[in-house]
């Protein structure tokens, strides 16, 4: 949530500012804004709105300085509005900052400053931060810093200008992400690492409660007993190129069609011909690691929960072994029974989800295993987490997540896999028929793919659809969670999945002749029973798109549509029939005029509780 960059050197500071904030706006966008000081002070512009509303603003403004800071702001405290976006001042405009995360004891922190006569201007939390970092200082910014984070609870990513010190940039982390970008003659700093890749593929990976203190020759990494920490050079290795929209109109389709590549990058390294095995990386569940497990959580938010769900499935059903799937903002309150013989697998795209990374913590707390499902290299659950098997999907730009969710599947299916291998619950032969599918799954999402002006053609005639069910049995009914999410998320059209067999117990009532019933039927043993649901809607006057294997011709005498993925084991069809649900969803949404990469009310990284 938030997006923060900043910058000391000897160029212009608000084209990096503003350059970065556009990679970050997918963190959140209700309102944005910057500092620079100028050499008598600090400048502060900023406004309700997205980044291209600040940019009208600065038109015609002479913002000049080399040293800023920068934010995109997704509210938590305080609506969307001038006063409420950042960067904020201390009263006499001496200290500058920005804020990515939530202040827990803001109100607290808040009367005890207006006691001493300290005036607020916003709503934020954020502000709470600038006045006590005013109330600490006596020109020295660190430690003053320090003695504000040391007070402080909740979260924070901080960038911090003092105007007395114009040669530095101060910044700070605790459950935010935050990176230091590396350059010559220059430094950055950012949430994340698209903001600064443009200048440098040099980083620090900033750790909890750390204090950067950057000059534009220098950068210092201090815990807050003021020592120095010497930190590894982080390189990034992607390419820019992947981190931009690269011919297509939004990145949620091109990240869509990213995905034959994605599946292959996370599944083939893992799977190699000569060795009869899953290469799980460097992580060891071996059959002895395996059977001192007695109980297996996974664990996830959003998009990451529901391909948890579908790991849950294929654990139990091919690996047989007890799993629960919960979403973390639940899990972590209800005391869950954690020890030593739990393994957690916790699956995020940006390893960032403040839930997420909490319920990680309570289990390692407990002493449990944990391994992370991670898409962003170096994030906080990479890092904290025992092991880490990193989807490669490459940076996720578009809020809605789509190639992560097959990345995260891909990685369920080598899980599953390899454990159901180790525990002895498939013969090596069965294992080699299984790897042979999965080689072929990029070249199928690459033919389902191919039906996108099918699809588009099918979303632009049901654009008045309202009520939209997504439904099916087994393994259809969480992929059709998925899909349900995307039509929210990007279309706003009203959507839930349901079991196909639980329809007629209450929700069947709200059919009528604008219902769209998506039914996903890829499971063999349950086609029958899923198709006689879909004509208990047809029945009432909904209307029916199926999403189902080639050869299933049966379904077309009930359903007004059908879209064919194509053949495929049962194991391995949630991650080809999930995809004409996000063009359907994508190209909803287009039709409709909506902002699909930034959809209203959601950001991409969700830091907050
Ligand atoms: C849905 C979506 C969210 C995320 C969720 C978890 O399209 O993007 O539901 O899946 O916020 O995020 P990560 O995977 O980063 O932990």
């Amino acid at each position: 949530m938030c997006g923060i960059v900043g910058y000391i050197g000897e160029k212009q500071a608000l084209k990096i500012l503003i350059d970065g904030l556009k990679k970050l706006e997918y963190r959140g966008y209700d309102s944005a804004g910057v500092a620079v000081y100028n050499g008598a002070g600090i400048d502060i512009k900023k406004t309700k709105g997205r980044l291209k509303d600040l940019e009208e603003k600065l038109e015609g403004q002479e913002v000049l300085g080399t040293i800023g800071i920068g934010h995109t702001r997704w509210a938590t405290h305080g609506a969307p509005s001038d006063q409420n976006a950042h960067p904020h001042p201390n009263s006499n405009q001496t200290i500058t900052i920005v804020h990515n995360g939530i202040i827990e004891n803001y109100l607290e922190i808040k009367e005890e400053l207006i006691n001493k006569g300290y005036k607020f201007s916003s709503e934020t939390d954020t502000e709470v931060i600038v006045h006590l970092i005013d109330s600490y200082y006596n020109n020295d910014p660190v430690d003053a810093v320090i003695k504000a984070m040391d007070k402080l609870e909740g979260s924070y990513a901080l960038g911090v200008l003092f105007k007395d010190h114009p040669d530095q940039l101060i910044a700070a982390r605790k459950d935010s992400p935050l990176v230091v970008g590396l350059g010559k003659g220059e430094n950055f700093i950012a949430s994340d690492i698209p903001a600064i890749l443009q200048y440098t593929r040099d980083v620090y990976l900033l750790e909890d409660e750390e204090i950067v203190i950057l000059t534009k020759d220098d950068v210092k990494i201090l815990n807050k007993e003021k020592e120095e920490i010497n930190r590894e050079i982080f390189k990034v290795t992607w390419d820019v190129a992947a981190a931009e929209k690269g011919g297509y109109e939004h990145f949620m389709i091109k990240e869509i069609f990213e995905q034959p590549k994605v599946v292959k990058d996370t599944l083939m390294p893992r799977l190699p011909e000569n060795q009869n095995k899953v290469v799980l990386d460097n992580i060891k569940l071996s059959k002895k690691e395996l059977e001192n497990i007695n109980k297996i959580y996974i664990i996830g938010c959003g998009t990451a929960y529901y391909a948890g769900l579908i790991g849950k499935y294929l654990l139990e059903r091919i690996a047989r072994i007890p799993v629960v799937a919960e979403v973390a903002s639940e899990f972590r309150y209800r005391d869950p029974v954690l020890d030593d013989k739990t393994l957690m697998i916790v699956l995020s795209q940006s390893g960032e989800t403040a839930d997420t990374l909490a319920a990680l913590r309570l289990a390692k707390k407990a002493g449990s295993r944990v391994l992370g499902i991670v898409n962003v290299v170096g994030s906080s659950i990479a890092r904290e987490a025992d092991d880490v098997l990193y989807t490669w999907a490459g940076p996720e730009i578009a809020v809605a997540s789509t190639k992560a969710y097959s990345a995260q599947l891909a990685c369920m299916y080598l899980l599953t896999t390899h454990i159901a291998l180790e525990m002895g619950k498939i013969t090596e032969d069965r294992f080699k028929e299984l790897r042979e599918e999965l080689y072929k799954l990029p070249e199928k999402v690459d033919v389902v793919l191919k039906q996108s002006e099918k699809i588009k053609k099918l979303a632009e005639d049901y654009i008045n659809s309202k009520n939209v069910f997504c439904v099916g049995r087994g393994l259809d009914y969480m992929v059709s969670m998925e899909g349900s999410l995307k039509l929210k998320e990007v279309a706003y059209v009203h959507s839930e999945p349901y079991a196909a067999g639980e329809l007629k117990h209450g929700p069947i009532a709200l059919i009528e002749d604008v219902s769209l019933v998506i039914g996903i039927l890829t499971q063999e043993s349950l086609y029958e029973k899923t198709i006689s649901n879909l004509k208990e809607i047809k029945a009432r006057g909904g209307k029916v798109l199926a999403i189902t294997l080639e050869g299933n011709t049966e379904i077309e005498k009930t359903a007004d549509e059908v879209i064919y993925i194509p053949e495929t084991p049962w194991i391995f069809t949630s991650l080809l029939a999930n995809i004409p649900q996000q063009l359907f969803a994508y190209y909803m949404a287009t039709a409709l005029g909506h902002d699909v990469d930034k959809p209203r009310n959601l950001a991409k990284s969700v830091t907050v509780e």
